[in-house]
């Protein structure tokens, strides 16, 4: 599918997502009964198995971190926002395109009294931040549904500042069929996720080429990953 065309889906997808993103944090965060059933039958993801998923999820951010971050997508702020409560001296810019998904985590933000937390729309194609901005770059679940890949890797590298962190975890291809196979045929259709996929492989070898220190994890069919540019 053209560019244009997949964005658009992608758009449309989140939009209606963001309408209900109660079911989708109920989801992510393992709460409810519907998606801690989905987690393990569709995911293959246990309660201990999506522990772990948070822990590497995270693993890129120090301890007490006080730097500039970008969150780049933050969808609801479901999996994130809980963890900004422990690092109060950074300054975080939480960013992602869909306006519904982006007013449930201003919701969220305003509920916790996050003050160092702001938010702001746009496309991680076309960030509107100067080089070198960030000493970390987080990215939860946003590299297998961003239509132009290159584009989002090029952009999340432009705004970190020599040394700075990136890291986050993405869906990756090929450790399972059934995911893969529930992938192309759900996910892709509706719009929630978009080819190319990274393998874990591809995903080493592409973050070698643009950074030092790379590390990479997987739980399921989910690669959690942090380098230093
Ligand atoms: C699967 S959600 C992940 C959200 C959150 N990080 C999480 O793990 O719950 C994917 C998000 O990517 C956003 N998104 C898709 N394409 C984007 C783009 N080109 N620029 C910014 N955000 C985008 C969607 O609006 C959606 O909120």
């Amino acid at each position: 599918m053209e560019r244009e065309k997949c964005r658009e889906k992608v758009w449309q997808a989140y939009r209606g997502v963001g309408q209900f993103a109660a079911a989708y944090d109920g989801m992510m965060a393992n709460s409810s009964l519907l998606g801690r059933l989905a987690m393990r039958w569709v995911w293959g993801i246990s309660d201990e198995g999506y522990r772990r998923f948070l822990r590497q999820a995270f693993a890129g951010i120090p301890k007490g971190f006080a730097g500039r971050m970008l969150e780049i997508p933050v969808g609801t702020g479901v999996l994130s926002l809980p963890v900004y409560r422990s690092l109060p001296q950074a300054d975080i810019l939480c960013m992602d395109y869909s306006e519904t998904m982006l007013a449930a985590a201003r919701q969220r933000a305003d509920g916790m009294g996050l003050a160092n937390v702001s938010f702001l729309q746009g496309d991680v194609g076309q960030l509107p931040s100067p080089e070198g901005q960030f000493d970390l770059v987080l990215s939860l679940n946003g590299f297998h549904v961003f239509p132009d890949k290159p584009r989002a890797y090029l952009e999340t590298r432009r705004v970190l500042k020599g040394g700075g962190i990136f890291c986050g975890c993405m869906y990756v291809r090929g450790e399972s069929r059934g995911r893969d196979f529930f992938v192309q045929n759900f996910c892709e259709r509706k719009g929630y996720f978009s080819p190319p996929y990274e393998t874990k492989e591809s995903l080493e070898k592409r973050l070698r080429e643009g950074y030092e220190e790379v590390s990479i994890s997987l739980v399921g069919s989910f690669a959690g990953f942090v380098c230093k540019k």
